[in-house]
């Protein structure tokens, strides 16, 4: 079998009855990729390798199971998958609170200019305490437009509750416990652009979402609003972002996901109402361990012959 990336140990170490080939820390280059994955019964793969329909075939037949070391698989041709006979898992329901964290910490950094704030200082610029100095939004009490009531999406409102936030969320559908366990009201996704002070979104990347927040969305948000994107990159017009960010039709942004990772669009770079983290939403030791431990898990049980524990539907 294949594991596209050095993963943590607790993964690998279920992995040990098996003929496992690792590759290395930084992402594969594609021709590398579909090289090694030859004669492959099963790839342990990252979000930032594209498993299509090519890698499959370059697998060969006895390819059983495309294991995803992330929630999300929009890297996954989960169709050509289907068409082969091979199963996708994801690794669901592990990292959700620690993702949420990240949102948080986006918010209240991007609100209160945080990333702005320390570029100063280490620039040593920063020469006194000022009444007017680095004033930014409050975010206690406030109102959250959260879109995409998952997992992650209810662990980010939990947050908010504590901040004495209101809620309001845009999902697919209804989320009755959402609403009675924290009093979030359901939108329109254009209403809760105009009425929220934060907006945070959490929904997959597919074809319905893919810049499900362009130019015209965030003209509808409120000029003193925080937009927060720890999601998918593409869900989010990065251009249509950094123009409002600079024409100030929004306050601030705070991103851990981009179109083109690792690369970032050039504008935001410059801006100092942006607050840029590299896709580090899942990135605690607890949750990496605990993402390569069910990734392995499904792998394993897969070519076990049995259930894996969270297969990716059709
Ligand atoms: C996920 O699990 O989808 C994270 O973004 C890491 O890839």
């Amino acid at each position: 079998m294949l594991v596209t990336r050095e993963i943590p140990d607790a993964g690998l170490r279920l992995l040990e009855d098996f003929d496992v080939s690792v590759l290395h820390e930084r992402p594969p280059e594609r021709g590398e990729l579909v090289e090694a994955v030859g004669g492959a019964s099963g790839i342990l793969s990252t979000a930032t390798e594209k498993i299509d329909g090519e890698v499959m075939d370059a697998a060969g037949e006895g390819l059983k199971v495309v294991a995803n070391m992330a929630v999300g698989y929009d890297n996954i041709d989960v169709g050509a998958a289907w068409e082969r006979g091979v199963v996708v898992t994801n690794t669901p329901g592990v990292l959700d609170e620690t993702t949420a964290d990240v949102a948080f910490m986006l918010m209240l950094a991007a609100a209160r200019r945080l990333g702005e704030g320390e570029r100063l200082l280490r620039a040593g610029r920063w020469e006194w305490w000022g009444p007017k100095q680095l004033r930014g939004v409050d975010v206690w009490g406030k109102k959250l437009g959260i879109v995409g009531m998952g997992r992650i999406g209810l662990a980010v409102a939990r947050r908010a509750r504590g901040f004495g936030m209101e809620i309001l969320y845009y999902n697919r559908s209804r989320r009755e416990d959402a609403e009675s366990e924290l009093g979030a009201r359901y939108l329109g996704l254009g209403e809760l652009l105009g009425e929220s002070d934060f907006v945070s979104i959490h929904t997959p990347l597919t074809p319905e979402t893919r810049h499900l927040v362009g130019a015209e969305e965030l003209e509808r948000m409120k000029p003193e609003a925080v937009l927060v994107n720890s999601s998918r990159g593409p869900v989010v017009d990065e251009g249509s972002l950094a123009e409002a960010l600079e024409n100030g039709s929004i306050f601030a942004a705070g991103l851990d996901v981009y179109e083109e990772e690792p690369d970032v669009h050039p504008k935001l770079l410059e801006l100092e109402n942006v607050v840029l983290a590299p896709h580090i939403g899942s990135a605690s030791v607890e949750t990496r361990d605990r993402m390569a431990t069910l990734a392995a898990e499904n792998l394993r049980a897969v070519l076990r012959g049995e259930e894996p524990k969270t297969p990716v539907e059709l």
